[in-house]
């Protein structure tokens, strides 16, 4: 049987479709009050532009191959360095900062599982050429207000904040060295998922002793503002590392938010890029991986396009997103769209029913009518079964009279009107 997508790739049949398009149409509205516009790059790229920048698990996931010009290039995993090459390229005449959103579809070579496919779309948000937390307060805002616009509440979905700055302050303040951190950032981003034991033994792997083991499973600890400001308070550089952390919360809360956000160490985040403040979004019932996650990277158009310009932004997957929506809400129909379904009595009153509906067609109205000659019980049954609110019945009778019977399908109540009327649209 060849009749099968290939793993973890999906078919959208209509109501599948019709739940991607509502999906859509609410990014784009939210991305809309955000004041956001719309951008899109290539769906494949050279394969330089992932390799060394966003980080060896991305890398691993790659669809890449040789094209037929020799080319090394792969499908893309994530839209950031197509938009940091983008920005890069007119970094001069672009305004900022700029905000700007994609809805590119993305491909990664993952162990299917439940919320993880090898393509899914991604809602991408980013906020380029401002430093300061102000741009993060704004982009962690509009991933909650995405999720509020789907009607859920703080019951349902929260964000939890985390800021590289301050896991490096505290990490080396306990007396790790630059070189442990990566080790250090990698056991406190599996602490909630793999037992303390074997993380201790990739610690020591690492060469990393006892007592700054102790201090890493404390970080990962943190979880809360005023747990992670008072071990801050005892390290140097920890009132600056800080302030970021800190302003974005209160922003947060000042515009309504609060309750959606818990500041949480744990998150780090898997991509290399990250500079500063990090964080996702999760379902409250955790039985999902994250719906959206992000955070600052301010290096990572210099490495791409050697310009010095901060960036912060997230990526929110319609893949988790459609899991929680299927798991509220009413399945999702392909809306019916027919404004009317033209019947035909006899072969005669075929050459008139396609120039009402060439006609009705013209002024945008959402007409079907069967393709070959049919008793009327089978049109009016095709007209049913398309969801048509009505059905245009024209016979010899009618046509001498000058008139369509207008048939309502639900009330299966018919009338007479004027084929004048009918023309333009006017069915009473
Ligand atoms: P990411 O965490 O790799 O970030 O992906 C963001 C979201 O996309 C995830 O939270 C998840 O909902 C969804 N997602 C990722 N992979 C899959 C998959 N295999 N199947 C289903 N859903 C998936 C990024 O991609 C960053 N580039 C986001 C970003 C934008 N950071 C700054 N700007």
């Amino acid at each position: 049987m060849q009749g099968q997508a290939l793993p973890g790739f999906r078919d959208f049949y209509p109501d599948d479709l019709a739940l991607r398009n509502a999906i859509f149409a609410t990014w784009r509205e939210v991305a809309r009050r955000y004041g956001f516009q719309e951008y899109d790059g290539p769906p494949l790229e050279p394969l330089e532009l992932y390799t060394g920048k966003s980080g060896e698990e991305i890398v691993q996931q790659l669809y890449a191959f040789e094209d037929k010009g020799g080319r090394k290039v792969a499908l893309r995993p994530e839209m950031t360095p197509t938009l940091a090459r983008m920005v890069g390229a007119r970094a001069q005449a672009l305004k900022k900062p700029i905000r700007w959103f994609a809805i590119p579809q993305l491909f990664r070579y993952e162990r299917q599982q439940r919320g993880r496919l090898r393509e899914h779309f991604q809602l991408n948000m980013d906020i380029i050429g401002e430093a300061g937390p102000a741009a993060d307060a704004e982009l962690i805002a509009a991933a909650i207000d995405t999720m509020r616009a789907f009607e859920f509440g703080p019951a349902d979905v929260h964000a939890r904040i985390s800021d590289r700055r301050v896991l490096r302050t505290l990490l080396l303040g306990g007396g790790l060295t630059e070189a442990q951190l990566p080790t250090a950032f990698e056991v406190i981003d599996k602490s909630e998922r793999v037992p303390e034991e074997a993380l201790a033994e990739i610690l020591e792997k690492a060469g990393i002793g006892k007592r700054e083991a102790g201090s890493v499973f404390e970080v990962a600890s943190f979880r809360s503002l005023d747990a992670v400001s008072a071990a801050l308070a005892k390290v140097k550089g920890g009132e600056d590392a800080g302030e970021s952390l800190r302003t974005t919360v209160a922003a947060l809360g000042t515009m309504g938010l609060g309750e959606f956000v818990s500041v949480d160490l744990t998150i780090v985040r898997g991509l290399a890029y990250y500079t500063g403040i990090v964080f996702e979004l999760f379902d409250r019932g955790k039985e999902l991986r994250a719906i959206c996650g992000g955070g600052r990277y301010d290096n990572l158009i210099k490495e791409i396009a050697g310009i010095d310009l901060p960036c912060v932004g997230f990526g929110m997957g319609d893949v988790v997103l459609g899991e929680l929506l299927r798991e509220r809400q009413k399945a999702f129909e392909a809306p019916g769209q027919l404004d009317a379904f033209l019947v035909a009595v006899g072969g005669e009153d075929v050459a008139p029913v396609l120039t009402l509906a060439a006609g009705l067609r013209n002024r945008g109205i959402a007409v079907e009518y069967a393709l070959r000659n049919q008793p009327i019980r089978k049109q009016l049954e095709l007209a049913a079964a398309r969801g048509a609110s009505r059905a245009v019945i024209i016979g010899p009778d009618e046509r001498k009279a000058k008139v369509a019977v207008v048939r309502d399908l639900k009330t299966g109540k018919q009338h007479k009107v004027a084929l004048t009327k009918v023309r333009k649209g006017v069915f009473k």
